[in-house]
């Protein structure tokens, strides 16, 4: 039980990547703080986690975008004894909007991806340093690192935001014994917001460029999650984690 009386929050926790991390968060003891913008989720989503175990898990309806949720949440919080972990997960696909060169696509994507995971850090970390520290984990992704047909670039560079910050943060927050850092999904199954990345062609060419021949599986990034937030990563701070089936190396 490697969460036990640790209160985790997750944000994106509704679908995808933020489930599977919620549920192995609840596995091992975590009271799960689930954040979503999808209310409709929250009564499978909390059946499931109270299934799963762990100690009592909330949800709460917040957009990662808006500072007032942050400080609602904060608030909530504060009141119930502080936070350990924090997995800023939420985010939106770079091809929801097909129109590659749409400003008002750039503004959303920085708004949720990057500004999502600053107003996380920034509202986690005062919460975190009474406790004697914490650990954070940033959802990036290989888009950090590399262009992608038909992606747009504000979604690369959100991801490379989340990339810097996580090393900016790893420096700042240490003397505070809270660890920062990302993991870098390959090709997982598609977001919700996903459009030209779902096209099966698309995908097929991208799933032939991955080393290991296969898509990634929600479970397999999870686990590199609850480990960077496990004391077992006690040592690292700062670095992504590149979860692509060797994508990154080619
Ligand atoms: N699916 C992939 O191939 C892939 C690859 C690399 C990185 N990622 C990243 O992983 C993260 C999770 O993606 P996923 O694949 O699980 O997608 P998903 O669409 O299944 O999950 C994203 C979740 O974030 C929530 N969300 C979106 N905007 C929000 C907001 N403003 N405030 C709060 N919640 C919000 C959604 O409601 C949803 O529950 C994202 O940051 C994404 O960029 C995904």
């Amino acid at each position: 039980m490697r969460f036990k009386d640790k209160t985790v929050v997750i944000t994106g926790a509704a679908s995808g990547m933020g489930r599977s991390a919620a549920l192995g968060f609840a596995r091992e003891g975590a009271a799960v703080v689930a954040c979503d913008l999808l209310e409709d989720e929250a009564a499978s989503l909390l059946a499931e986690l109270d299934a799963a175990g762990g100690g009592g898990a909330r949800f709460v309806r917040l957009d990662v975008a808006r500072e007032e949720d942050w400080e609602v949440l904060a608030r909530m919080l504060r009141d119930s004894g502080g936070l350990d972990v924090l997995f800023n997960n939420a985010g939106i696909s770079g091809t929801f909007d097909p129109d590659l060169s749409s400003t008002r696509a750039w503004e959303r994507l920085l708004d949720v991806n990057a500004k999502g995971v600053f107003l996380g850090m920034k509202h986690a970390v005062p919460l975190m340093r009474p406790r004697g520290g914490g650990a954070i984990v940033n959802m990036s992704s290989i888009s950090a690192s590399v262009g992608q047909h038909r992606v747009h670039m504000g979604y690369s560079a959100s991801k490379a935001a989340v990339q810097a910050m996580t090393r900016a943060a790893a420096v700042h927050y240490a003397e505070d014994g809270i660890r920062v850092n990302a993991v870098a999904p390959g090709l997982l199954p598609p977001m919700r917001t996903s459009r030209g990345s779902a096209d099966p062609v698309w995908r097929e060419k991208q799933i032939d460029a991955v080393p290991l021949k296969r898509a990634g599986h929600v479970e397999e990034v999870a686990t590199a999650v609850l480990f960077l937030a496990s004391d077992e990563a006690s040592y690292i701070t700062g670095v992504e984690l590149a979860v692509d089936g060797g994508f990154l190396s080619l």
